[in-house]
């Protein structure tokens, strides 16, 4: 087989487990196959910008040290899209024609991206546009891509979420308070589910299924009535208040991120329950720090199988992790399907059969 050149990048936001993908790539590209490897930085902006930046990974490069790291050594992006790329002046421009025309200059013949269901979509899509070769490794600690049990960095983000709930548990008990915790996984609950149910959670809000303001407090009553003087809430920041309105700030880029449900709770809460109540907003915490074992071991798996699909020219797909194995799916089953939490699957049937207030849909 001729000498290929590949391409990885990393596009949308980060999480544990990319670099022991990308060091994975390399490894296999490299060991298995006599190829060269190349990381282009900052997801597809390496491609577009001019000079081109990227980086080429050799053996040495791509150490045991990689597979340790947090964050990606490549840099990525989640914003600014390249088909409408905002410019200095304030106008957009398309810029898909430069990083067709990057990739061509780089003479690679395929790109693997690592990348959430939104960065997925449209690296396939700047691919397309040029005809380019494209495999897909799926990460995002909101675990919300479909057809995969799971995406890099979700379980180091639940590790996370799962000992703030483990440090919260006694401060609660010591001061008889309701503790809210409020973590990330944008408009699903994958995240707040686990956690919860990892964590002793009373109560559970995530975006796949309504509740009330009167559930909540009839949970804490309930436990109060068992005799525990304590309670503890997992609240998704994607789900909505109960009339229905989104909870977002304004970051300083003027972009509106979620953030502040667990503030609008304790407030409301405080009028229901006869309780001191505390907010813990978990934040890009669960982003950073080293990858766990199990994302180590799943971003290992994803990077080994991309590059072997490349050698099989099965092109235009998704890795994938289904009952214990690693598949490969088409990238258009992936497109635009946001993978939630299922209101009667065994996650939320675990947590209900604990008696943990999760919401005010039947069983
Ligand atoms: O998609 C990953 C995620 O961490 C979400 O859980 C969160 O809502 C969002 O990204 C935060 O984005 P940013 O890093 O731009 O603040």
């Amino acid at each position: 087989m001729a000498q290929k050149r590949i391409g990885i990048l990393t596009s949308g936001g980060d999480c544990a487990g990319l670099n022991a993908a990308l060091r994975a790539v390399a490894h296999r590209a490299i060991r298995g196959y006599g190829w060269k490897v190349y990381g282009i930085r900052d997801g597809s902006l390496g491609l577009m910008n001019r000079p081109l930046d990227f980086v080429e990974f050799d053996l040495h490069t791509a150490s045991g040290e990689m597979l340790r790291m947090g964050g990606t050594i490549l840099g990525t992006v989640n914003k600014g899209d390249p088909f409408a790329y905002p410019m200095p002046d304030g106008t957009t421009r398309d810029r898909s024609q430069e990083f067709v025309e990057g990739y061509r200059e780089l003479g690679l013949d395929a790109l693997i991206v690592i990348g959430g269901d939104g960065s997925m979509r449209i690296l396939n899509k700047l691919c397309k546009v040029g005809g380019v070769p494209m495999v897909g490794i799926p990460k995002t600690i909101d675990n919300d891509v479909a057809h995969t049990d799971y995406a890099i960095g979700f379980i180091t983000a639940l590790s996370v979420a799962s000992e703030a709930m483990d440090r919260l548990a006694p401060t609660a008990a010591s001061h008889h308070r309701v503790m809210i915790l409020e973590v990330m996984g944008r408009d699903v609950g994958h995240i707040a589910m686990a956690a919860g149910i990892a964590g002793g959670a009373d109560a559970i809000l995530i975006p796949e299924i309504p509740y009330s303001l009167d559930g909540v407090a009839g949970k804490i009553a309930e436990v109060r009535a068992e005799g525990r003087n304590h309670a503890l809430v997992v609240v998704a920041e994607g789900c909505k208040t109960e009339s229905g309105r989104s909870v977002t700030q304004v970051q300083a880029d003027g972009e509106a991120r979620y953030g502040g449900i667990g503030q609008y709770l304790a407030a409301k809460l405080s009028t229901l329950v006869e309780a001191e109540t505390r907010v813990t907003v978990l934040g890009h915490v669960q982003r950073g720090g080293q990858p766990g074992p199990r994302d180590r071991m799943i971003a290992s798996a994803f990077g080994v199988h991309a590059v072997d699909l490349i050698a099989q020219g099965k092109m235009d797909r998704m890795v994938a992790w289904q009952h214990g194995q690693v598949v490969d799916v088409p990238l258009t089953e992936i497109a635009g399907i946001t993978r939630g939490v299922d209101p009667y699957g065994t996650v939320a049937h675990t947590a209900r059969g604990l008696g943990i207030y999760i919401g005010d849909m039947g069983v």
